[in-house]
């Protein structure tokens, strides 16, 4: 499908293994993250800058099962007032459920009460990241730095496990270490274990280290072995997840419990629908323009409602420069997108380049 194989071109996912038995259901158990049932285990991850309410919904009424909210530190999440655009980022609606808020931050001790803030804005599991590689992160102390101080990354487990109530599972989301030393591996099992044994649900382990950022392909070896060695506890997986075909062949190579689809679901959120039917062996569900217009349409409207018309121009303007890497005309589309100053002229490229109907 030329749709898909733009993307696929552009990220080729590399070959994984020898022996490529069918992909298909037999591959496929439904995924829980402790009590909540997420049920198909293709989700969407957790995008800084993009897994905001309007894509979280997107991706929900396109098959995913599950997602993320993108990353709050936590003491924005404690200082957040009744501003909008702090009310923003902590209203869910009902149609998003189960959904997962997660956190960033360099002190333990506030990370339990802005989990409880996240509680109390109704998200279904807390998520703790352990694996934000971006520089302000690292130098702050937050995110991936966390994994070169196991003894401090406990202790933010612990405290927010322990604040939590009992039926909201909390969850992790770790890269595979901050480089490639042999200190750094012990370092992340020793969380891994350690996390598990404080009431941690779930763990997503992104397998590039915090030192490669995005360079170079993610370790899906490294998956597999976490998998085998966390046994019956539930690993879910993330990187290079660009198709449907990727999300499966993740689940069947490596083993792990769910699959966490990240930059192949910007711009592309049929790919949930896409892993749906690829397990149940129907065909993929192509997005021809007609279909991309309406998700476009869709996503704008809820961007409307929820961030009013300044800021959705930004955000559909961004968007639609993502959605057009489906498009046949890609560059003259994206450059239509990139001079658009607000929702009106976003309209009129939309109308220019996507037949209605
Ligand atoms: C733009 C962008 C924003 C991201 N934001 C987050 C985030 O807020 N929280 C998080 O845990 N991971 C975040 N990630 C990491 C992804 O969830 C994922 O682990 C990573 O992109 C690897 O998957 P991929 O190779 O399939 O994209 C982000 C990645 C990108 C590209």
């Amino acid at each position: 499908m030329t749709n898909v194989t733009s993307i696929q071109d552009k990220h080729p996912p590399p070959i994984r293994s020898q022996s490529r038995p069918e992909l298909g259901l037999g591959n496929v158990r439904p995924l829980s993250i402790g009590q909540v049932k997420i049920g198909f285990p293709v989700v969407q991850a957790a995008l800084s800058g993009y897994s905001d309410g309007p894509m979280r919904i997107v991706a929900r009424r396109l098959g995913a099962s599950y997602s993320l909210a993108e990353v709050l530190i936590d003491r924005f999440v404690l200082d957040a007032t009744n501003q909008h655009h702090a009310r923003r980022h902590l209203t869910i609606t009902d149609e998003e459920h189960p959904v997962g808020g997660q956190l960033m931050g360099s002190n333990p001790s506030e990370f339990a009460p802005a989990a409880l803030r996240l509680v109390a804005a109704g998200f279904d599991v807390i998520d703790i990241n352990f694996g934000c590689p971006v520089k302000t992160a690292v130098s702050g102390c937050r995110g991936g730095y966390h994994l070169s101080q196991p003894d401090v990354a406990l202790e933010i487990v612990s405290r927010t496990r322990d604040a939590v109530p009992d039926s909201i599972p909390v969850t992790l989301k770790m890269r595979r270490g901050i480089d490639d030393s042999e200190e750094s591996r012990e370092r992340f099992f020793r969380i891994l274990d350690g996390a598990f044994a404080r009431g941690v649900a779930a763990i997503t382990v992104h397998g590039r280290t915090v030192e490669q950022r995005y360079v170079g392909p993610s370790n899906w070896d490294f998956l597999r072995e976490v998998k085998q060695h966390a046994g019956s506890k539930t690993i879910l997986g993330s990187g290079d997840l660009f198709t449907a075909q990727a999300c499966l062949e993740m689940l069947r190579d490596t083993g792990v419990d769910g699959a966490s689809v990240a930059r192949g679901a910007i711009g592309n959120p049929w790919i949930f629908a896409q892993a749906n039917a690829l397990a149940a062996g129907r065909p993929l569900p192509e997005p021809n323009l007609a279909e991309q217009r309406r998700v476009l349409e869709m996503h704008a409207e809820l961007c409307l409602k929820s961030s009013g018309e300044k800021q959705a121009h930004l955000t559909m303007r961004m968007f639609g420069i993502k959605f057009a890497r489906l498009h046949p005309q890609f560059t003259e589309l994206r450059n239509a997108w990139a001079v658009c100053r607000n929702m009106s002229a976003w309209r009129e490229v939309l109308e220019q380049w996507y037949p209605s109907g």
